[in-house]
């Protein structure tokens, strides 16, 4: 994940950039660790943290280490001219031995315990969490494959780590010359999903549009996005209707404006959600639901969760009233 996080997000660690070093092409590793050499706290392959950037910048950067290295952590960060500053704070502004304030590790691309066989897809610098993932089902001596598409050589990350990791045979990188869609014939490999397997996919829209779609036939449960931003085609974030939302454990009523999440109208109520993403991404916001019918809008939730909880950051409601459970 690259992913636009908003100011609200907590910055619970401080981290000192350790090393900065070139990856590939406008592409570098960070390396950050605890400024007095404590061990960081653990994480999950396919885990962010929210990184508090020079400008007051927020940004949501999975963590693309060994899961199991906890001396410092590793990201992979391509930097975008036309993005929206994030990635360009990061290498433009921040230099070795500059402290960072961060988030603790969260998780909302895990990988499933007791998958038979896992496919992890990645396009780009999507490969950062996928990365952390080769490293875990590696340790764990699970059965897996990595497709990395780029666009040659020069634009592949990680390669050489990727290389030391993942089995003989079971690494293949793609190369188009800048049409990741295009490089590997999506459709054909994820035409006959093997009973127990497990599909990962993390990268540019485009990409993760031709992986929807040549997924469309897996089982829901086994099929894991992980986007950088909210696909094109997206619902606006704030959709037309006012309701209500009833806090069930303070007894509070707050009215929801057409043109306000459910996130903003408990905050001008005093109260407030944890958020990173504010797009339906990352899962911070995750919230419980009692009654009432709701239009999910998040890009995370299984069809399970969705029945049991929503992303209030970006979700709404379709009946008058929704009762969280907050
Ligand atoms: S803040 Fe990321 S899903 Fe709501």
């Amino acid at each position: 994940m690259n992913a636009d996080a908003g100011g609200a997000a907590e910055a619970g660690l401080r981290l000192q950039v350790r090393a900065i070093r070139l990856l590939a092409e406008r592409t570098h590793a960070f390396e950050l660790a605890d400024p007095d050499g404590a061990l960081l706290p653990p994480f999950e392959a396919g885990a962010h943290v929210d990184l508090h950037l020079p400008g007051g910048l927020v940004r949501s950067y999975s963590l693309a280490g060994d899961p199991s290295q906890r001396s410092h952590w590793l990201l992979g960060v391509l930097r975008e001219a036309e993005g929206r500053g994030g990635s360009r704070a990061l290498h433009d502004r921040v230099r070795v031995g500059d402290v960072l304030a961060a988030s603790a590790p969260r998780n909302a691309f895990a990988l499933v315990p007791g998958a038979a066989h896992t496919v992890l897809l990645a396009g780009g610098i999507g490969i950062t969490p996928l990365k952390a993932m080769a490293h875990a089902l590696a340790a764990r001596g699970a059965s897996f494959e990595l497709h990395h598409c780029v666009r040659s050589p020069r634009h592949a990350a990680f390669a050489a780590e990727l290389a030391a990791t993942v089995p003989a045979g079971r690494l293949h990188r793609h190369f188009d010359g800048g049409h990741p869609a295009q490089s590997l014939d999506i459709a054909a490999l994820l035409a006959r999903p093997a009973p127990g397997t497990h599909l990962y996919c993390c990268g540019p829209a485009g990409f993760m549009q031709a992986c929807a779609e040549a997924s469309r036939h897996w089982d829901t449960g086994r099929v894991h996005f992980e986007h950088f931003k909210p696909p094109a085609e997206a619902a606006p974030a704030v959709a037309a209707g006012a309701f209500e939302v009833l806090l069930a454990r303070r007894g509070i009523r707050v009215p929801v404006g057409p043109d306000q999440t459910i996130v903003r109208a408990i905050e001008l109520a005093g109260l407030r959600v944890p958020t990173s993403c504010l797009s339906g991404l990352c899962g911070t916001c995750k919230t419980d639901y009692l009654e009432g019918e709701v239009e999910h809008l998040d890009y995370i939730l299984s069809d399970e969760e969705q029945a049991r909880c929503l992303t209030p950051c970006v979700s709404r409601a379709r009946s008058p009233l929704l009762v969280l459970d907050l």
